[in-house]
């Protein structure tokens, strides 16, 4: 594989939350516990999981928006922490984040056009003043709006076209790497799927990778080469699409499979829905050994003592972080208990 765009490693993101009059630290939430990522140039790494997971947290990190507690981000071989000045500006550039919700990302007292220019004003070495014109109308209709109206206000776009907006604005840096932190999750079914072909489209004409968040499973499904799924700030299984999509190991992978409509009628009522019991647990106080214990129906001592670590299962580039991974597939059910390769 060619050298990485974006890797993680050991990535920790703790939140303090104060307590009391004299504002000590009352403890932390631990919104990203230890991940570790690579992304290959054109690549699109897919991440799900269940609200709070850390998802948002995980993306704000890798977009260098904010700091790790520990570990490291690096963008094209250039690791984030280290860098000052310009080069710290450049690595930015290169990983840009797309938001969640179109109707509040978006200053509702800039016109379009200044929106998109912003990034000009800021990177001032990336077009020349009198080009910048001609650079937002050439985004815009990069995602296929028109440039003509360039002077209007968000308010007068639809959901779609907002979000729109909001990628030409991160385009504008020209990134290698888009974050996108459940871009299509505010949008309306209808209209999901064109935002999910736009990107589809401009990672093959701008050799574009991308980090694609949601919480749904069948969005993820369509775009991703490699899909890792998060749960209380770490990453329990990673793998290709057919390892997570059709020989899931991890239980909490499984139940979120199952949930998953069925497109194919011949394989409905042949699958039994796990139905997970309980939220998720704070991450405050996450569960001591394999932080899904309570949640799982396959839990034993080992299971509430020692937590997993994410290891190599079955094909190349599986890691399942459980004690006792089995193969799940959601036509079939479990085909009874498979030891992990270590
Ligand atoms: N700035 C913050 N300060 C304190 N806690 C935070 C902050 N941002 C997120 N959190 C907490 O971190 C956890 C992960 O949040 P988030 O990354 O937004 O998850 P997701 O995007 O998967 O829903 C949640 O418990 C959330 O309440
Ligand atoms: S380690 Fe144990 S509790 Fe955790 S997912 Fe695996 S079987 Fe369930
Ligand atoms: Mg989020």
């Amino acid at each position: 594989m060619s050298a990485p765009v974006l890797e993680a490693r050991g990535l920790v993101k703790y939140y303090p939350i104060g307590g009391g009059p004299l504002r000590r630290v009352a403890g932390q939430v631990k919104a990203v516990d230890g991940v570790d990522l690579t992304l290959g140039p054109g690549e699109t790494l897919g991440i799900v999981g269940e609200s709070g997971c850390g998802k948002s947290t995980l993306a704000k990190v890798l977009a260098a928006l904010e700091r790790p507690t520990a570990g490291e981000v690096t963008v094209c071989g250039r690791p984030v922490g280290r860098l000052r000045g310009r080069a710290l500006r450049r690595a930015r550039r290169d990983v840009q984040l797309v938001f969640q919700d179109p109707y509040t990302s978006l200053d509702p007292r800039m016109t379009i056009e200044a929106i998109v220019r912003e990034p000009f004003e800021i990177h001032r070495d990336l077009a020349p003043r009198g080009d910048r014109r001609a650079r937002v109308r050439e985004l815009l209709e990069t995602v296929g709006l028109n440039p003509d109206h360039c002077g209007r206000y968000p308010h007068q776009f639809s959901g779609g076209q907002r979000q729109r907006v909001g990628i030409a604005r991160a385009l504008a840096l020209r990134p290698r790497v888009l974050v996108c932190d459940e871009p299509v999750s505010a949008l309306d079914v209808s209209v999901q799927a064109q935002i999910v072909n736009l990107l589809e489209r401009l990672r093959d004409e701008l050799d574009l990778a991308y980090v694609f968040i949601s919480h749904d499973l069948s969005v993820v499904q369509h775009l991703a080469d490699r899909i890792a799924v998060m749960y209380l700030g770490k990453v329990v299984e990673i793998g290709g699409e057919d390892d997570v999509y059709r020989n899931a190991g991890h239980p909490y992978t499984q139940a979120l499979l199952s949930a998953m409509p069925v497109p194919d009628p011949g394989l409905r009522g042949r699958r039994e829905e796990i139905v997970l019991t309980g939220e998720p647990p704070s991450p405050i106080d996450p569960p001591r050994g394999c932080s899904f214990h309570p949640r799982c129906w396959k839990a034993d001592e080992r299971c509430r003592a020692e937590p997993p670590a994410l290891t190599a299962w079955r094909g190349a580039g599986h890691a399942v972080a459980c004690h006792r991974p089995e193969v799940w597939s959601p036509a079939g059910g479990t085909e009874g208990e498979v030891s992990a390769t270590r």
